[in-house]
């Protein structure tokens, strides 16, 4: 099956099949006049100027729009029971993220609710999730668990993980969050949780294939650098890759790990030090940031320019989730990006396309428009990048194509 898109105002894209850091995040193939030949799903060619003269079973016009490659959510915790409005009013009456997780609210809460669904009704609700985000623009994502925190909840989480990615056309990389918080059986037992995550969980994870990534709350009050260092090095053991919830209200040596446990990615970061920074620069490890989180919780915004000076790369995604951030729209995001970050436009593409894919591994796959790539692509209602940084709270995207189809 051959396609063409045609009449694409502005074609702009970064290149390659790893991360960008440094200079090299913001340098971004514009191509003006610009055409795109799609076959069997992937992209065959890119050119400007005289479309190929050859048959085509279909011919898309992009009506002289901005076309960028599909988004990467690189950070999501996609699958939960319940919402939590009601914390709304308690953080309005003063109480912060921890206080509300220490009386038992907070991430324990959504723990119960999700204990409490069906597989089917885990799996319905997300799924509509993913048509919502694909409407805005978004064909690749990362979804964790973290809200069963039991053997048999937590493995419901990654089976509905596994079936939407099979199922919905959203590409979505698993992600093992059994660090997300201590459950309250263990509360007076840490050290019985830790154990019961390194010697009994994450095999069973690893062994049914459930998860690439395995990732810990490393914060106060939640788990240690020296845990979660035991639970990514056992991770790793099974193949699973490390990522890590860092500096994200307190900096208790989160990302000073990286390093040390070769984190693919680092997420939050928003009181991450120079130490940190230095640690992920050595690394390679992706800085994924999450603004619309910092919006939310009425917290500073990570020091994403002193990251890309220190040559880390910097994705920016969702973390959508039921509390500290109940949304999936990364436009949003890619708004705060410009205007809190201070990313270029050009900075603010390759974070929501290329680095998030390096951030969930599959930056040989997706995250830029060119041949050997799917072909997931956004036809936006813009003619240019700016117009994505700049215009605030309309959805701007016209067409989205993933894997050659048109799904929005
Ligand atoms: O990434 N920080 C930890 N986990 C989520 C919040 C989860 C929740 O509040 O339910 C986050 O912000
Ligand atoms: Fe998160």
């Amino acid at each position: 099956m051959k396609k063409l898109i045609r009449n694409i105002g502005m074609l702009a894209t970064p290149q390659g099949t790893a991360s960008k850091s440094g200079k090299a995040q913001g340098e971004i193939l514009q191509l003006a006049d610009a055409w795109i030949a799609v076959a069997d799903g992937m992209i065959d060619r890119v050119g400007s100027g005289p479309v190929p003269n050859e048959y085509f079973d279909e011919v898309i016009d992009a009506g002289g729009k901005l076309v960028t490659p599909g988004l990467v959510d690189a950070h999501t915790h996609l699958v939960f029971g319940g919402w939590r409005q009601n914390e709304l009013g308690m953080k309005l009456h003063g109480m912060g993220y921890l206080d509300i997780l220490a009386a038992g609210g907070g991430i324990l809460s959504t723990v119960k609710a999700t204990r409490a669904a069906s597989e089917e009704e885990l799996y319905k609700k997300a799924y509509d999730a993913l048509d919502e985000m694909s409407s805005l623009g978004v064909t690749t994502c990362e979804a964790k668990s973290g809200y069963g925190l039991d053997r048999e909840t937590e493995l419901k989480q990654l089976r509905v993980i596994r079936r939407l990615n099979e199922e919905h056309p959203m590409d979505v990389a698993a992600t093992y969050l059994g660090a997300h918080a201590v459950p309250n059986e263990y509360k007076d037992d840490r050290e019985g949780y830790v154990r019961f995550l390194c010697e009994e969980m994450i095999p069973e994870v690893a062994k049914e294939g459930l998860a690439q990534f395995c990732d810990v709350f490393c914060e106060k009050g939640v788990f240690t650098a020296a845990e979660t260092e035991r639970i990514l090095t056992a991770g790793r053991e099974y193949g699973l890759l490390p990522k890590i919830h860092a500096d994200e209200i307190e900096a208790i040596g989160g990302s000073e790990l990286t390093e040390k446990v070769g984190a693919v990615s680092a997420e939050h970061l928003i009181v991450c030090r120079q130490s940190g920074i230095d640690a992920m620069a050595k690394a390679g490890t992706v800085a994924c940031l999450l603004p619309a989180t910092s919006f939310y919780l009425g917290a500073t915004y990570a020091p994403a320019r002193a990251m890309i000076d220190a040559g880390v790369p910097v994705a920016v995604a969702s973390d959508f989730n039921p509390g500290s951030c109940p949304s999936l729209n990364l436009q949003l995001c890619m708004n705060l990006a410009c205007l809190k970050y201070r990313l270029t436009p050009e900075e603010m593409l390759t974070a929501v396309t290329l680095n998030g894919a390096a951030a969930i591994g599959m930056a040989d796959r997706v995250g830029s428009i060119e041949p050997g790539k799917q072909a997931d692509i956004v036809i936006w209602e813009a003619e240019d990048l700016n117009y994505l940084g700049y215009r605030m709270g309309s959805d701007l995207a016209a067409s989205v194509i993933k894997n050659g189809e048109e799904i929005w």
